[in-house]
């Protein structure tokens, strides 16, 4: 987004107060603002009263170690019971608290004391395997019932889960299950995605399978029968939920742990290429997820439905799937596959169904709808909604009236969350009984939250100007490390601005101190809301043997936000032996194996040359004007002045040819 476009946007744009009906009945306040402003510890001790505590805390916050926070440290909790058991106790147990819809119209509605009784019998199953607290349990499973029903398990007895989204492939998988040493994976046999099976127990056989030298950390593979397609079965090692669940009692007593107890484990990429286990624990992320989820959406639990759509396996699945409704006592939707199957209003119609009022997604599938015509939308029911929220990366202000007008019937508001799988929680949004919104711009820092646009220096940028986007005092629900390398945590976050935490994000701030995302300032990508490092991308595209040297950019997309596309050098033996398209398939490919298919390029171009500057240092910005059909900027830099020449004389049908 230009500078241009957004002083326009900000002098002419549209901008929408509450209504007075629903400003008279929201859960949030402007007092929150006042109250957190005046006592900023005091106000989120509030908040983290909200939940059970088996221990009453007395600290809020120990700052003394930083970065490394504790928040309300010598409180006890079980995060489970304040997701589960509370809300039976209190006279809710008949409340659904998942709907939930599989891919091909199946459909389960789970009440909180049905979850509750699977829980505890997970909870037992677990220790049965010879889990106990401290441990790791890798989840790789599609989003069901028992993807939700494991994590709370995990968390119920003090273990850690890693869940890792069902789209990574067997290396992937293999890399976090190294990493957190995990001694059990639970995985399904497949789950349904556009109308198939995707399988899952192979990638786990092939990622326990790989580097044989150094047997994996895994005792058990507990498989989900889900997909009714023929598994390969280790003996000894493999067993089926269904039949292992059987065997174990119901009845399971929540514990108290630490509030600083480890709760779960989330991979990340970052600029290197190996991603960072970014580590959350329980109180105070659990306060934050509630108080957010609340707050944000104006949840009602007694009468709202609430879809999240995002995977379990991703911060947002984490957080507004899983923790912050299920500790509200919400009733949400749960859905297994893609949006388009097995028609293109699959959503709207599961929205229809279960009379959806709050609903929480992504830009990137906004936009995907916009293309596709309000035609869809409109032939469904629709008039439940009452709130839709963004997160992911900026919505552009064109799909945000789209959303509003179109999904929201002209009336809902629309909150732009900026949060990241490090902050673990809501940082950024509007009130929608408060706050004017304004779109495109994220608006302001929740209560309790301290965001700063600094310059290079650390200096507050004025009114009107850019910088980076920092979180000033610690808050509850940010991350506590990354599991197994403190100093790649304080190098990656603190060593620009101390103790004021760097996000990565570039930002502006306007004239009324409105906060507008940028993208990020460091070699990270954001396909489709979802993070990925350049760095990785380009390690995967040089373990293939054909390759010599590989660049890969972010670059402008219609419908993902940014796209990967990669410039890559073959070995000299390589060089002209296949027609460029076969190189660059049989790359796209491999990097989908290496990594996920969300990794796979869009565009491989088989280049002579990558420009460099003198110190050798690769000038993407020069790769990302080529890749967006731009004119070459500046070119003074370069080791060789000629060889952005070179790059686009030899592109197939000149820049942004598709590849
Ligand atoms: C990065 C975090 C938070 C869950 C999804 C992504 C970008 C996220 C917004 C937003 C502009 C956003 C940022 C951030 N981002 N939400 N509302 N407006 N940018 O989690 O994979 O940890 O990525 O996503 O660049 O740093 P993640």
């Amino acid at each position: 987004m230009s500078t241009n476009s957004i002083d326009s946007l900000q002098h002419e744009g549209p901008r929408f107060a509450p209504s007075p009906e629903f400003t008279a009945n929201a859960i949030a306040s402007g007092q929150l603002y006042e109250q957190a402003q005046a006592d900023r510890l005091g106000f989120w001790a509030t908040q983290a009263k909200a939940l059970h505590w088996h221990r009453d805390f007395t600290q809020v916050l120990d700052w003394s170690d930083a970065p490394f926070a504790k928040w309300f440290a010598d409180g006890e909790l079980n995060v489970a019971y304040n997701c589960l058991d509370r809300h039976v106790l209190a006279g809710n147990g008949e409340r659904i608290a998942i709907h939930w819809e599989g891919e091909p119209g199946d459909s389960r509605s789970i009440s909180y004391a049905e979850l509750t009784a699977e829980v505890k019998q997970a909870a037992n199953l677990l220790t049965k395997l010879g889990v106990s607290s401290g441990d790791t349990v890798a989840i790789y499973l599609p989003n069901v019932p028992e993807a939700l029903i494991s994590m709370l398990a995990v968390a119920r007895i003090g273990a850690i889960h890693s869940v890792v989204f069902g789209g990574f492939s067997a290396e992937s998988l293999r890399q976090r299950i190294d990493d957190a040493q995990a001694k059990l994976v639970i995985t399904a046999d497949g789950g349904w995605r556009k109308g198939k099976v995707s399988p899952l127990k192979p990638a786990v056989d092939g990622a326990l399978a790989l580097n044989k030298e150094t047997p994996s950390s895994v005792e058990h593979v507990l498989v989900v029968k889900r997909g009714e397609n023929e598994v390969e079965w280790v003996e000894g090692r493999d067993l089926w939920w269904h039949e292992q669940i059987a065997t174990v009692d119901s009845e399971h007593e929540a514990q108290g742990f630490e509030a600083e107890h480890p709760l779960f484990i989330l991979y990340t990429s970052g600029t290197t290429g190996k991603p960072k286990g970014i580590l959350h624990t329980s109180g105070g992320y659990l306060t934050q997820a509630a108080f957010t989820h609340r707050s944000v959406f104006d949840l009602h639990p007694e009468t709202d439905v609430y879809w999240c759509t995002a995977d379990v396996g991703w911060i947002t699945g984490h957080t507004y799937a899983v923790y912050g409704p299920l500790a509200n006592g919400a009733t949400s939707v749960i859905y297994e596959g893609t949006p388009d199957a097995p028609h293109a209003g699959r959503w709207w119609e599961i929205i229809q169904k279960y009379g959806v009022s709050l609903f929480y997604t992504a830009p990137t599938a906004i936009r995907t709808f916009m293309k596709l015509g309000r035609q869809i939308p409109d032939g469904f029911d629709l008039s439940s909604l009452r709130v839709l929220g963004s997160v992911g990366e900026p919505i552009n202000p064109e799909a945000w009236i789209w959303y509003r007008d179109v999904i929201g019937a002209g009336t809902a508001p629309v909150v732009d969350t900026w949060w990241q799988t490090e902050t673990g929680a809501m940082m950024i949004s509007a009130l929608p009984g408060v706050t004017t919104l304004k779109p495109g711009s994220a608006q302001v820092a929740l209560p309790g939250i301290s965001i700063e646009v600094l310059d290079e220096q650390g200096e507050p940028v004025a009114a009107g100007g850019g910088g980076l986007l920092v979180v000033a005092e610690p808050w509850p629900s940010m991350l506590r490390g990354i599991w197994g390398d403190p100093e790649r945590f304080k190098e990656t976050y603190w060593s620009k601005f101390g103790t004021k935490y760097f996000a990565g994000d570039g930002a502006r701030l306007d004239e009324d101190g409105d906060i507008w995302l940028l993208g990020r300032v460091d070699d990270v990508m954001n396909v489709s809301g979802h993070r990925l490092s350049t760095a990785e991308i380009e390690s995967a595209l040089v373990s293939h043997p054909m390759v010599a040297e590989s660049a890969v950019v972010g670059a402008a997309d219609e419908v993902t936000g940014q796209a990967v596309v990669a410039f890559v050098i073959l070995r000299a033996e390589h060089a002209g032996t296949l027609p460029d398209e076969e190189a660059s398939s049989a790359l796209r490919k491999h990097v989908a194996e290496q990594i996920g298919a969300i990794a796979r390029p869009r565009q491989i171009f088989i280049v002579g040359e990558l420009p460099k500057t003198r110190s050798g240092k690769i000038m993407r910005r020069l790769l990302q004007d080529v890749a967006e059909g731009r004119e070459i900027g500046d070119t003074t830099t370069l080791a060789d002045a000629d060889v952005m020449k070179f790059i686009t004389e030899a592109l197939p049908g000149g820049a942004g040819a598709s590849a």
